[in-house]
């Protein structure tokens, strides 16, 4: 008898710190798409992953909608077996016994491994017993299978969490953030998951609030913004998930994607100094489809008056006197410390002149807070990448 035990769960995966972000987005979205209909309440699996019941539609939903998970995953399989040998059988047995229409005559998979680094085997020998078992299940079931790691039909992937091996499906057969708008990659792009992240932290309502990002690099935080105001798909066309290729998926991704809040249409505004990068940006807004709500400006932020944001802000309807300033300013890299002092400052000069407006900064430089000063009504540690940093928010 297997001791895998086979589960359904939707699984967002995101980045540590942002299970609420990730939950919220969820929610907001399936409030627009389901007409109310509320989810229900996730488990968190650490700092940076949730757990609902598997729901075709809520999957289909998030992998085509979600801007804020890295991954969005159909959990299949677990076990707490700690060697090689019992994971196969425990998956075999798994497999076998697995009546859910994920299987199709003929397709191929691959299997790859996220977090295994505690299981006492090597990565390759976790990918090796997932693939043999899934290999000999389906054919127990009458599915000949083949592996094909290039371009796969079906992203498998082994994960661990407290003692625990996950297999799953991968939805999206690609990291989130690989939209498919970013023309080159700037000089020191954000991930755009983790903008979006940013936008969400920043408590922007694009319904009534203009959003300045004043250093804005390829526009990736402008661009996520005005996605998440429209609710506009993930990916950019001809991209599409995975997912679509699984057949209980064929119908609910086959339905075009349209933005979720089209009746939303939002004014973000990025200014950029460095012509290169600005010219980036362009091309980036285009290609996400969003060219007519981000305006795009050049320039060095501190010259940029007050009065002609808050202009363009009351021409298009919105209230002058609320907005939200979002940006991730450098913080290291070609400029010495001294500087990038000076810049923080200068940040903060500009910054006071947009009196009942909101500024938030992720940052990864601990001369940040005392050269920007202020205290934040927020300060949430969150990494960007490989570097250890912290969003701030300030009322201002
Ligand atoms: C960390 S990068 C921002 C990256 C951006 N979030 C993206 O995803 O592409 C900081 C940007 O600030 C710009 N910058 C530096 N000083 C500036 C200034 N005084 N005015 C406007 N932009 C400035 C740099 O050229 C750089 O592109």
């Amino acid at each position: 008898m297997s001791g895998a035990s086979a589960v359904d769960s939707l699984r967002l995966v995101g980045i540590p710190g942002t299970n609420k972000v990730m939950g919220g987005e969820l929610s907001r979205l399936a409030g627009r798409a389901f007409d109310g209909v509320r989810l229900p309440v996730p488990k968190k699996e650490g700092q940076g992953a949730l757990v609902y019941p598997f729901d075709v539609e809520t999957a289909a939903l998030a992998v085509r909608y979600h801007r804020t998970a890295s991954r969005v995953l159909w959990g299949l399989y677990q076990s707490r077996a700690a060697r090689l040998e019992p994971l196969y059988d425990d998956f075999l047995g798994a497999v076998r016994e697995d009546s859910r229409p994920w299987l199709r005559e003929g397709a191929s998979f691959s299997v790859t491994t996220s977090n295994m680094g505690r299981f006492p085997a090597g990565e390759r020998q976790v990918v090796g017993v997932v693939k043999n078992a899934v290999l000999e299940g389906a054919a127990h079931r009458g599915f000949r299978l083949s592996v094909n790691p290039g371009d796969p039909d079906i992203h498998l992937v082994a994960s661990m969490h407290d003692d625990v091996v996950t297999v799953s499906i991968d939805l999206a057969g690609r990291p989130m953030n690989q939209r498919g708008y970013r023309a080159d990659t700037g000089m020191a792009p954000l991930r755009e998951n983790l903008a979006a992240v940013l936008v969400m932290l920043s408590r922007y309502d694009a319904r009534s609030e203009v959003l300045v990002d004043p250093m804005a690099g390829s526009g990736t935080i402008a661009i996520e913004a005005a996605c998440m105001a429209q609710g506009r798909p993930v990916w950019v066309s001809p991209r599409r998930p995975a997912a679509g290729a699984l057949p209980p998926f064929e119908k609910p991704l086959r339905r075009s994607a349209k933005p979720l809040f089209s009746d939303t249409r939002p004014l973000v505004i990025a200014n950029e100094l460095d012509r290169r990068t600005h010219d980036l940006s362009r091309k980036n807004s285009a290609n996400a489809g969003v060219k007519e709500f981000v305006e795009l400006w050049r320039g060095d932020f501190s010259r940029i008056e007050e009065k002609s944001v808050r202009t363009r802000a009351e021409r298009r309807g919105f209230d002058p006197g609320r907005g939200v300033i979002l940006s991730n300013p450098p913080y290291g890299e070609r400029f010495s410390r001294g500087e990038l002092v000076d810049l923080y400052r200068d940040l903060r000069r500009w910054c006071t002149r947009f009196h009942g407006w909101r500024a938030a900064f992720l940052v990864a430089n601990p001369d940040f807070e005392t050269a920007f000063g202020g205290r934040p009504r927020i300060k949430k540690p969150l990494r960007n990448g490989p570097l250890r940093g912290y969003f701030y928010l300030y009322d201002l």
